[in-house]
């Protein structure tokens, strides 16, 4: 049964391979792990552990949505990133398009060790925004798309339990000042718009805690 998975998978593999006449990049953590160690762990940590909350922790999080973040740090051709950020754009610059899923899968395959929330009154009012959002103000539940314990879904909407607050709080005023504006549909944007400082130090502590 399984058997007859693989096969079908290398099958419609080797149709792409025909279609766009160019072997499909197939994702290989070992091919990431000398540049990791290199240049990405002094920021990201060799497990993908940041030692510092302003990197993003990257372990856990989801292949395709590290890839994604991965090229929207590039500048394509005379256009901008659609991520606009100073440090990761020499970064990105130095990994190949064609590379790009080889670090994506070394850091969704790494352990997770989640920051802590410090402040419990400020976590419980995240939390309550996370669990139902609020009504009055047209804020969505943020659980509805990151998942009740913010474990993410794939592809689209990323993990966020155990993140920095620092990290998360940074983005999330990027969204709601539309520095950051790689969402699609505007969908971070719309909901920071409506976010107040306090309500997006309330979710970031949450989410720090969240396991
Ligand atoms: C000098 C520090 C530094 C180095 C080195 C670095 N990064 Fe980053 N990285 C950052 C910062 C800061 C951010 C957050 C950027 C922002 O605010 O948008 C980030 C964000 C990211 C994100 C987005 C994560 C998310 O949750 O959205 C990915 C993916 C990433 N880095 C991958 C890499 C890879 C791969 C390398 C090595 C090739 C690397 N980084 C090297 C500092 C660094
Ligand atoms: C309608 C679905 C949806 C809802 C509801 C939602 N998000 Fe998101 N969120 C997304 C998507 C999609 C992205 C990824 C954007 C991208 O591709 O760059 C994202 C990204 C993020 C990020 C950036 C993560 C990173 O590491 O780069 C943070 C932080 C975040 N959301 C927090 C929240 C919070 C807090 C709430 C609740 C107030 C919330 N989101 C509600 C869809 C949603």
């Amino acid at each position: 049964m399984i058997r007859t998975t693989a096969m079908a998978l290398l099958l419609a593999a080797t149709f792409n391979v025909n279609a766009a006449d160019k072997a499909p990049a197939k994702a290989d953590p070992a091919k990431a792990k000398p540049i990791v160690e290199a240049v990405c762990a002094g920021c990201h940590g060799i497990d993908g552990n940041s030692p510092a909350a302003p990197n993003p922790n990257l372990a856990r999080q989801g292949a395709d949505y590290l890839a994604k973040q991965l090229l929207n740090f590039k500048s394509m051709g005379d256009k901008p990133a659609l991520r606009e950020n100073a440090i990761m754009a020499g970064m990105a610059a130095m990994v190949p398009d064609e590379d790009v899923a080889h670090f994506a899968a070394y850091f969704s395959q790494q352990k997770l060790k989640p920051a802590a929330a410090k402040d419990e009154k400020l976590a419980a009012e995240g939390q309550k925004l996370w669990r139902m959002g609020n009504y009055a103000k047209g804020i969505p539940a943020c659980s509805g798309c990151h998942g009740p314990t913010g474990a993410g879904l794939p592809a689209q909407y990323p993990a966020l339990a155990g993140q920095y607050q620092e990290y998360t709080e940074d983005q999330l005023n990027k969204f709601r000042s539309g520095e950051r504006a790689n969402d699609p549909e505007k969908m971070m944007r719309i909901i920071a718009a409506k976010l107040s400082d306090t309500e997006i130090k309330a979710l970031a502590e949450y989410i720090a805690g969240l396991r």
